[in-house]
């Protein structure tokens, strides 16, 4: 069934494993994203980019994931990816999702404590959740230098006062994450990481997840993360599936010979994920 993200994270928080959020563009990423999680009987996040909904459109998929959810025997939750505006969040609220993410990473702080705060008004009349984020998570392609971490990176603090100021359902931090493929092994500061969570009080969300070893994803979730990101991974899989199938069936036309074999790819990758998040059998 469909359940909002605030109910995973209340369950992940007791049981103290992370929830995977896996992003979908098509119906293949859907259908392996359910066939992962149902395999493994864990709770889900299925969610879309802006990016996503202006390639799929919001209608379709709304439609896929909330049919997926519907018949789903796990609970899952249709969440908003780094959503940037106020009125991009309302339409996926009024459309079915049952999360959104106000990305407001790029305002001042006061500035994203009131466009957080004024998407929590609409989304708390009609029980959706809010995840928000604080402090910059780049892609890969930012190189970050020392000296400017601290202006990168979440201030606990800021942390604790931003959370204070809004009471978003989850917070997505920077702790040196980023998306993308990385060019070498990122460096995160579980320091800051530890000191954000004892001053806040909600589940913290580590974006830009693909490219982090096995062992700092365990620690993350050991100090408190409770919703891992995960994106590059599967459109590695998507696209190695497909590449495997050109290369050794040239004349290969049937699209679901092709797509087949991807979206069976993708779903060994979440099964993975979502055994080293700890959320296999939680559902
Ligand atoms: O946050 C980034 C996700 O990987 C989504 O990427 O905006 O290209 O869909 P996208
Ligand atoms: P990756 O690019 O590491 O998969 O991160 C995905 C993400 O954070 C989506 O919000
Ligand atoms: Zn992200």
């Amino acid at each position: 069934p469909m359940v909002t993200l605030a109910e995973l994270m209340a369950k992940a928080e007791e049981g103290k494993y992370a929830v995977g959020a896996f992003n979908c563009n098509n119906m293949e990423i859907v259908q392996a994203i359910i066939m992962a999680a149902e395999a493994e009987k864990a709770p889900v996040i299925i969610q879309a980019s802006q990016g996503a909904i202006k390639y799929a459109g919001l209608d379709y998929i709304v439609a896929l994931a909330r049919l997926a959810g519907d018949k789903a025997s796990v609970p899952v939750a249709l969440h908003l990816d780094h959503g940037t505006s106020f009125e991009q969040c309302v339409q996926c609220i009024s459309s079915g999702f049952t999360s959104v993410m106000i990305d407001g990473s790029k305002h001042a702080l006061e500035d994203n404590i009131a466009l957080t705060n004024r998407v929590l008004s609409v989304a708390r009349a009609v029980g959706v959740s809010v995840e928000a984020e604080l402090g910059k998570i780049g892609g890969t392609e930012d190189d970050i230098h020392v000296d400017e971490k601290d202006a990168l990176f979440t201030d606990p603090e800021e942390a604790r006062y931003f959370v204070e100021k809004t009471g978003v359902d989850a917070l997505a931090v920077a702790i040196g994450t980023a998306h993308g493929q990385y060019k070498g092994r990122p460096e995160l500061d579980f320091e800051r990481l530890s000191q954000i969570e004892k001053l806040v009080d909600v589940p913290l969300v580590l974006h830009g997840s693909s490219g982090v070893p096995d062992e700092d994803i365990r620690r993350a979730i050991e100090i408190g993360v409770r919703k891992v990101n995960i994106d590059t991974n599967l459109r590695e899989a998507f696209t190695e599936g497909v590449r495997d199938v050109i290369n050794a069936k040239p004349n290969e036309i049937d699209p679901r010979k092709i797509l087949g074999p991807a979206k069976e790819r993708m779903s060994e990758v979440i099964r993975e994920k979502i055994r080293l998040f700890g959320s296999s059998n939680q559902a």
